[in-house]
């Protein structure tokens, strides 16, 4: 297990298990052993009756600037055909079977962004950044997102997200239907973990039919992650997106 991702049980929030973001240095950016922390957190807070909820936080001002560009960049390099470790996690996510809510403050980028597209509720800060570079580092969607992210904003908006990259504030992404509730960013932490509490204290037979009924067809979501991630890890190994990846990491070696 890394410290680079915290599972906590905080006292006063009985029933929930909150999973951190805690590399504040690198804006939270997610490497492969984070995303394989985070899926055995979910795999046990699943098993674990006395769970019934689970929380994403990040840290103050960011929540994740979304996948590691150097582990981004390993990917490419390593002429693997296994898929990225970030698959496993997202599937972990979208099959999760108890509520899932996230506190976002701050910057949410790539992975950062479309994993609340998996979230019942989402709480952001009025600081927040909500953005999607995939076209602009030469990938495309992940997540399920270009099902996920049409069908609740429209193709205008999720356009804009997903291909165009342009950043979504708090306030327009709470308009677009992306997330819930907008607060100031002292009260991020408390709210979300507020909600999840609150998700975990309802009866768990009927808020796990009710919340199956509300997130429809699982299936269809897994097979849309498969046919993006055909594109995707095939995009990973293009000589243009390396070469973003390369910038972007020698602009952090100067
Ligand atoms: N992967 C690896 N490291 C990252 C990172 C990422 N996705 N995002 C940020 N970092 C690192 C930076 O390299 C820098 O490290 P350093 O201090 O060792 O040089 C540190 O985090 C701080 O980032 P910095 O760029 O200096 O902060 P900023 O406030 O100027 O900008 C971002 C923040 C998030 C806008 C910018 O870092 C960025 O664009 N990151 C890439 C986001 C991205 O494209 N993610 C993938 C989406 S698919």
């Amino acid at each position: 297990m890394s410290d680079l991702i915290l599972i906590e049980q905080p006292e006063r929030f009985a029933g929930v298990t909150v999973i951190r973001f805690n590399r504040p240095d690198k804006k939270n950016a997610i490497t492969s052993p984070m995303y394989r922390t985070m899926v055995a957190a979910l795999k046990a807070a699943s098993d674990d009756p006395a769970i019934r909820a689970v929380a994403f936080l990040g840290s103050e001002g960011c929540f994740s600037a979304g996948n590691d560009m150097a582990d981004f960049l390993a990917y490419a390099m390593s002429g693997t055909t296994e898929p990225p470790a970030a698959v496993d996690f997202l599937k972990t996510l979208a099959t999760f079977d108890k509520p899932l809510v996230s506190g976002v403050d701050g910057l949410a980028i790539g992975i950062g962004t479309t994993l609340n597209l998996h979230c019942d509720l989402t709480i952001a800060s009025s600081r927040s950044l909500f953005r999607t570079p995939f076209v602009d580092l030469a990938l495309v969607p992940e997540a399920a997102s270009s099902l996920l992210a049409p069908r609740i904003m429209g193709h205008q908006r999720a356009f804009a997200l997903l291909v165009a990259g342009e950043g979504f504030s708090a306030e327009a992404a709470r308009e677009a239907g992306l997330i819930w509730k907008v607060v100031e960013a002292g009260e991020v932490e408390a709210e979300t973990l507020r909600l999840a509490a609150a998700l975990a204290a309802k009866p768990v037979g009927a808020l796990k039919i009710a919340r199956d009924l509300v997130r429809g067809n699982t299936q269809e979501v897994l097979a849309r992650m498969d046919e993006e991630m055909v594109h995707f890890a095939s995009q990973l190994k293009s000589a243009e997106a390396r070469a973003g990846f390369e910038a972007f990491l020698q602009r952090s070696n100067r």
